[in-house]
């Protein structure tokens, strides 16, 4: 079967589909996603949305922590365009129906995270992600122009070189026209044809083998983009978050770095607190500082985990502030207004992906990108806590205001003809038995050898490690007909040679990248992005 649509949107988190309703008053559009509607990184963010609405806080402020935190490498009138508009933002969501926790007085809530100067983070106490979620599911459900597509994985971007038909000088340039989909439930392989894409496929946390990420989080969007011919940026800064709960029997579960915001205490078995040793912030600090803290003790120590105590906070106040927390780890058998939660470092966020320009544009034409799996020079080195839901909404209505665009010059051209693909031949279950392990020891070599302190060594065997395995695993896709877990596997891979060569390549240590074998910052060679592109190697 053969699908056409004017917009087509690949994911179903803040950013697929605060685009999908901005764009839906221009043409039709088709929102795949590849588990239920609401399975996102979105679904799960706790802590909340950081924007400037107190008069106690300032623009500028909320600037300058961005910049810090970002090492040098953000790009400030990416920054600046951002937060300015953050204000804005939250009042549309507000209107969409997101139900902000409030203060006494009405206002909102604020809630503080680590490398804010100032209370700034808007929440819905601490499950700002599914409310989010709820909200925009119901208003994308509400209109009439937006299909959403469940169970309905991408496997590859439609793409076609075209010399004629584009604006930008006499370089060849790559289009897109859409992708091919695995329908899941059917084990089918469709043609969704589009004048203009959107990628918002969101993070990578599960090529790691600890992560706060659902399963849906595999790279997959930065993988399709690589093949296609894009560019793409700074994949060596993974966001290690400091407090992920440590438990032998639980999924990976985040605990929000909101509740070290309401004074919780870092300790180690002994009951001895340690982040004085390492910033005068303490548990503040920016993430990075806080998560190579952690590493660092439990080396020291050969402990599993380290310990956050709020057992000090008035338990109705921990109960009503954190809910989710308070009852997930009451599940596990720890009452947290009573017990200190044991906690370890996993890993979190993407700041690298696709580059994006200012205007959501890639280095493709038609195909636009927002949220995590976009490069937009936001984040720099280090994400500032909280400030990725902010970029994803901004993106996606900067993204959308460009489409929109787009999509008026591309409307009386005709839909190319593009040829279907199959799934043929039988499935080798025998061979895929062997083949689906790549997944386990590619998530362990990353943890330990591309993890939160890199040194030249490891992530020398990291890369022919990988070399290895993308091998093998290209090849079983090719060789085989197409299922979701192995179009799964071949991102994971892809997303970790970008990683890992993205590492090798920068010869300093800044922001999220911290390498013992080169433990300066370089300002002279290397305040500058990491890029690279299929054929063209690294630049
Ligand atoms: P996602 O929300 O991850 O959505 C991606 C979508 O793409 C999903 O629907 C997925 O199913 C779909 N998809 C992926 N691959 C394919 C494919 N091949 N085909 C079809 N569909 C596909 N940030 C903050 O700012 N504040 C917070 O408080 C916060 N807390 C967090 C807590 C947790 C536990 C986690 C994991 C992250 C948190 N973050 C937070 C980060 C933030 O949630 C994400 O960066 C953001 O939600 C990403 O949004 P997105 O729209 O880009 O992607
Ligand atoms: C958290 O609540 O600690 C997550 C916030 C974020 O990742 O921005």
């Amino acid at each position: 079967m053969a699908i056409r649509t004017d917009f087509l949107v690949i994911g179903s988190g803040i950013g697929g589909l605060s685009y999908a309703l901005k764009v839906s008053d221009f043409g039709s559009v088709v929102v795949v996603t590849k588990k239920e509607d609401s399975e996102s990184n979105t679904n799960y963010a706790q802590g909340g949305i950081a924007s400037v609405v107190s008069p106690e806080d300032s623009f500028e402020a909320h600037i300058d922590d961005t910049l810090k935190a970002g090492d040098g490498l953000c790009k400030p009138e990416v920054v600046k365009k951002v937060i300015k508009s953050g204000p804005k933002y939250i009042e549309e969501l507000v209107k969409v129906g997101v139900n902000f926790t409030r203060d006494k007085n009405g206002g909102f809530d604020l809630g503080r995270e680590g490398g804010h100067s100032k209370k700034r983070v808007v929440h819905v106490q601490d499950f700002t992600g599914r409310e989010l979620e709820n909200a925009l599911l119901r208003a994308v459900k509400s209109k009439k122009n937006i299909q959403i597509y469940e169970n309905h994985t991408a496997i590859d971007l439609i793409t076609q070189r075209c010399i004629k038909d584009y604006n930008f000088g006499s370089k060849e340039k790559i289009k897109c026209f859409g992708a091919y989909i695995l329908d899941i439930d059917k084990n089918k392989i469709e043609t969704f044809t589009s004048k203009i894409t959107l990628l918002a496929t969101g993070g990578a946390g599960r090529v790691y083998l600890h992560t706060t990420n659902p399963q849906i989080a595999t790279g997959d969007g930065v993988a399709m983009a690589y093949r296609a011919g894009a560019k793409i940026a700074n994949m060596e800064f993974i966001q290690f978050h400091p407090t992920s709960l440590y438990h032998p029997f639980g999924e990976s579960f985040l605990i929000s770095e909101a509740v070290r915001g309401e004074g919780g205490k870092l300790k180690l078995r002994n009951g001895k607190t340690f982040m004085d040793k390492y910033h005068p912030l303490k548990e503040l600090a920016a993430r990075d500082v806080v998560a190579r803290a952690i590493d660092s003790e439990l080396k020291k120590s050969g402990d599993f985990c380290v310990f956050l105590d709020i057992t000090h906070l008035n338990s109705d106040f921990v109960k009503k502030r954190f809910p989710n927390i308070y009852n997930k780890c009451l599940t596990l058998g720890i009452d947290i207004t009573k017990e200190w939660i044991p906690v370890v470092p996993a890993a979190h966020y993407m700041c690298g992906g696709i580059l994006t320009y200012l205007d959501g544009t890639t280095d493709i034409k038609n195909l636009f990108a927002c949220g995590e799996v976009s490069m937009t020079g936001m984040h720099g080195a280090n994400r500032l806590a909280s400030n990725s839901l902010l970029e994803a909404i901004a993106f996606a209505d900067f993204s959308a205001k460009s489409s929109i665009e787009q999509f008026k010059k591309e409307k009386g051209k005709e839909f190319p003809q593009v040829k279907g693909r199959e799934t043929k031949g039988k499935f080798d279950k025998k061979e895929w038995v062997i083949i689906s392990h790549d997944k386990k020891e590619i998530q362990n070599f990353m943890w330990d050898y591309v993890g939160i302190v890199r040194s030249d060594r490891r992530l020398k065997k990291a890369e022919s490690r990988i070399r290895i395995l993308l091998k093998e695993i290209e090849e079983f896709f090719h060789l085989n007909p197409v299922k979701e877990e192995v179009v799964e596997l071949r991102n994971i891979a892809t997303t970790a040679e970008l990683i890992i060569l993205s590492a090798l390549s920068r010869k300093e240590s800044r922001g999220l990248h911290y390498n013992v074998d080169h433990p300066e910052r370089d300002e002279v060679k290397w305040k500058k992005d990491t890029i690279i592109q299929k054929n063209e190697g690294l630049s």
